[in-house]
C-alpha cells in the first residue's frame, strides 16, 4: 500500500476524502491526518476531523493540529459555505478523541523522513500552509517525497472565492507558491474537475441508501453544502471537491489532464491566489504539475459510494 499523509481543514467533503482513504487499506496506508485553519478556524477543523474519525470507528489514526492561519496575513474562513462549525447540517456527538502530540508541520517532517525516500505521498485538501511550513523546516523534505496530490486552483473554470481564485490557493498563496516551486511532483485537481462532480439528488439518494449511521450523517452534511452551491450555480447538487484527491490515487484512470507549469499569483489585487496554468507551453517553463481537468463523474461517485459503504453499522 502507498503511504500517505492527509492535510485537511474538514468540511464534510474533506472528511469523505479521508474516510475513503481509510476504507482502502489494500491501496493506501494513512500515516496521519494533519489539520490546518481553513474553512473554519483550526480548533474546529481539528474537532471535525476527530468527530468524523469517531463516527467511523477509526480513533487509531493520529490527528496532528498545525497552522492556525496562512504564512502571510489573516485567515479567510468559509462559514458561508459550510456553516459556523464547518460541519453544519447534522449533529454529531462531541468527540471523545483528542489530537495527538506535536505540531503538524513537524510531524509531517518526522513521518516522511523516517520512511525511505520516494515512499510517502502528501494529500492536500486545504490551504497549503502546513506543507509549506514542513518544507521550510526541513529543506530535504521535497527531495524525499514521492509526490503531492492536491485539490486546488482553477484553469478555465474561474474561481470560487474570488472570480479568479479557488479557495485553498487563495487563502495561502505564499504557501502554494512554495509548494509548486519545490520540485516535488504535483498532481493538481482544480475546480475544472470538481465542478463536474456534483452531489446530485440521485447520487445523494444512493449514498443514503447505504443505510449506515455514517452514510446518513454524510447525506445530511453534504446536503447542507448543497444549499450554498445551488445558490451559486442553480445546479443539481454541489461539487464534491476533496475526495477527488483520493480517487486520483485509487483510480487514476477516472481522470485526464496534462503536464503544465503552474504559477501562483501572490500579488494581484484582483487575482491573488490565481493558478496561472501554462496549458499551451507558451512560457517554455518546465512543467511542475500534472493538471487534471477531466473526471468521469459517474465512475467517481461509484467509487465514493462503494468505499463509504465499507464502514459498518458501528
Ligand atoms: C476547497 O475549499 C473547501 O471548502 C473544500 O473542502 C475544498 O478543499 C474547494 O475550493
Ligand atoms: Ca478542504
Amino acid at each position: 500500500a502507498r503511504a500517505i499523509i492527509i492535510d485537511t481543514d474538514p468540511s464534510p467533503d474533506d472528511a469523505v476524502a479521508f474516510l475513503m482513504a481509510l476504507a482502502s487499506p489494500d491501496e493506501l496506508e494513512v500515516l496521519a491526518l494533519t489539520t490546518v485553519g481553513g474553512n473554519v478556524p483550526l480548533a474546529l477543523t481539528t474537532r471535525n476531523a476527530l468527530m468524523a474519525l469517531e463516527l467511523a470507528g477509526r480513533g487509531d489514526v493520529p490527528v496532528y493540529a498545525g497552522a492556525a492561519g496562512p504564512l502571510v496575513g489573516a485567515l479567510r474562513t468559509a462559514e458561508h459555505v459550510h456553516g459556523a462549525t464547518g460541519f453544519d447540517g447534522y449533529d454529531l456527538p462531541p468527540p471523545s478523541l483528542t489530537p495527538a502530540e506535536g505540531f503538524a508541520p513537524d510531524r509531517i517532517v518526522d513521518l516522511v523522513m523516517a520512511r525511505p525516500r520516494d515512499s510517502v505521498t502528501l494529500c492536500g485538501l486545504a490551504p497549503l500552509t502546513n506543507i509549506a511550513l514542513a518544507m521550510l523546516r526541513e529543506p530535504r523534505l521535497a527531495g524525499h517525497l514521492h509526490g503531492i496530490v492536491l485539490m486546488g486552483g482553477a484553469r478555465a473554470e474561474g474561481g470560487n472565492i474570488t472570480p479568479a481564485a479557488e479557495y485553498n490557493i487563495h487563502v495561502d498563496p505564499e504557501a502554494a507558491a512554495r509548494v509548486f516551486d519545490s520540485g516535488v511532483p504535483i498532481t493538481m485537481i482544480p475546480l475544472d474537475c470538481t465542478h463536474r462532480a456534483l452531489t446530485t439528488a440521485a447520487r445523494m439518494a444512493r449514498l443514503r441508501a447505504i443505510g449506515t449511521p455514517l452514510a446518513e450523517a454524510f447525506y445530511h452534511l453534504l446536503t447542507f453544502n448543497k444549499r450554498f452551491d445551488a445558490r451559486q450555480g442553480g445546479t443539481d447538487g454541489g461539487p464534491l471537491h476533496d475526495p477527488t484527491v483520493i480517487a486520483a490515487l485509487l483510480r487514476p484512470d477516472l481522470f485526464s489532464g496534462r503536464l503544465a507549469h503552474v504559477g501562483i499569483e501572490c500579488q494581484g489585487t484582483l487575482t491573488r491566489g490565481m493558478t496561472v496554468i501554462d496549458w499551451r507551453s507558451v512560457t517554455g517553463r518546465h512543467p511542475n504539475a500534472l493538471v487534471l481537468n477531466r473526471v468521469d463523474a459517474e465512475g467517481y461517485f461509484d467509487l465514493v459510494i462503494e468505499r463509504l459503504s465499507r464502514f459498518g453499522i458501528g
